[in-house]
């Protein structure tokens, strides 16, 4: 059995359901479900016995004690935050409440179970902490991608919210020797993202004629990894990373952000023409800059591959291809999200949760 956090959200979400079709060991879902929390993304597993939903807060540590004692699982997975960087310019409330407050009682009930298990379980027990690579700055051009042992100094609240849940981590592996993993990855993009996001928001705007907003000069840059890829280097890390450790995950891959949209204009061209015949890049406007926007990420993703033998699947070309046909076979999701009607699939699918 394996506790997720935060599974029913994009990547908790695709987590999950690849998780699922890769083993049959049991998977208990806690999630809050924030405006972010989508359990349409886990329709797929409605009538699945292995997926155990549950509706909560990892800030909420009498839930959480009582769901490990229930459960007893040999892993938590840490996919549990506010995730939206914008969002925390105009509200960092949230992000230190669930990613710092809530991180912190996430570890405080993850170390009294683990204190409490017979030593063989002690011994596999993992704490995998999923954040990312925001926490290490901004990069000029020409300087080196990230490492593992790059300095922190995170420059938004949301990039300060993880770098704070990183080191209370890393505190407990120090101080209580609980063992614990951590990743660090760049952009993911795929099936299920919020169209708050960069590229699925550029989609769905193109599609409903509405403007693409670029932040500034869109030359920022950003290194992108298929979710598939993540979710596959989660479980890598899980299943060969030493324990107190930490990884990069990244795929090699870095473009700007006005590249990106012009790319998804071209494929939305290509397999969902505009009417009148014209590009959907004329729908590209730029507009104000993001306050304190890190102007570019590169990941150094040498050590992951070295020592635990992993390496992306994905092209960004086969990616966001990929990516593009998910949003244009799945309208039904996309209108939900749209109208909000996503939040009512609780009550309706699953009671009175
Ligand atoms: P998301 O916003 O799509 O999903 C977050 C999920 O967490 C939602 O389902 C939400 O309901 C849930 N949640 C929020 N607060 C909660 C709480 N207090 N208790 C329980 N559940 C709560 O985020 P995402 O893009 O899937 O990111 C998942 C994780 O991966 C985050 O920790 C994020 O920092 C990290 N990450 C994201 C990216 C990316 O590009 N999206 C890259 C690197 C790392
Ligand atoms: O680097 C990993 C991080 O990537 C994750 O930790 C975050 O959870 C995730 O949200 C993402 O952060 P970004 O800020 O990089 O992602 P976002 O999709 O919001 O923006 C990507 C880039 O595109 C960024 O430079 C801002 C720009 N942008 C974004 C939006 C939403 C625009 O130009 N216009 C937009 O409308």
């Amino acid at each position: 059995m394996i506790l997720v956090t935060g599974g029913a959200g994009f990547i908790g979400s695709n987590f999950v359901i690849d998780w699922l079709t890769q083993t049959d060991e049991p998977v208990v879902n806690l999630d809050k479900l924030t405006y972010a929390g989508n359990l349409q993304n886990l329709a797929s597993l409605q009538d699945d016995p292995r997926h155990v939903f549950v509706h909560g807060d990892i800030g909420d540590q009498t839930l959480i004690a009582s769901l490990l004692q229930q459960h007893r699982p040999r892993v938590i997975f840490n996919f549990a935050a506010e995730s939206h960087v914008d969002r925390s310019i105009s509200g960092p409330d949230a992000f230190v409440e669930t990613n710092i407050v809530g991180t912190f009682k996430l570890l405080e009930a993850a170390r009294a179970y683990w204190q409490a298990l017979p030593a063989a379980d002690q011994a596999a027990f993992r704490f995998l902490h999923v954040s990312t690579d925001e926490v290490y700055g901004t990069l000029g051009p020409q300087d080196a991608p990230f490492t593992e042992t790059t300095a922190y100094t995170p420059n938004s609240p949301y990039a300060a919210s993880k770098a704070a849940s990183d080191h209370l981590v890393r505190a407990y592996h120090h101080t209580y020797g609980l063992p614990v993993l951590t990743s660090n990855c760049s952009n993911n993009y795929g099936p299920y993202q919020f169209p708050e996001k960069l590229i699925p928001l550029m989609i769905i705007n193109a599609l409903n004629g509405k403007p693409l907003p670029v932040y500034g000069d869109g030359m920022q840059i950003r290194d992108w990894l298929y979710v598939k890829d993540h979710c596959n280097a989660i479980r890598q890390v899980l299943a060969h990373g030493r324990s107190g450790e930490t990884y990069n995950i990244g795929g090699w891959n870095e473009k700007a952000n006005i590249d990106i949209v012009r790319l998804i204009c071209q494929l939305l061209d290509e397999q969902r023409p505009r009417l009148d015949g014209k590009s959907y890049a004329e729908q590209i406007m730029h507009v104000a800059d993001r306050p304190g926007h890190d102007r570019r990420y590169a990941i150094d993703a040498g050590k992951i591959e070295r020592e635990l033998g992993w390496k992306p699947q994905e092209t960004f070309e086969t990616g966001i291809r990929k990516t593009v046909l998910w949003y244009l076979e799945n309208p039904a999701w996309v209108t939900h999200v749209q109208s909000g009607a996503y939040r009512d699939w609780l009550d309706t699918h699953y009671g009175n949760l």
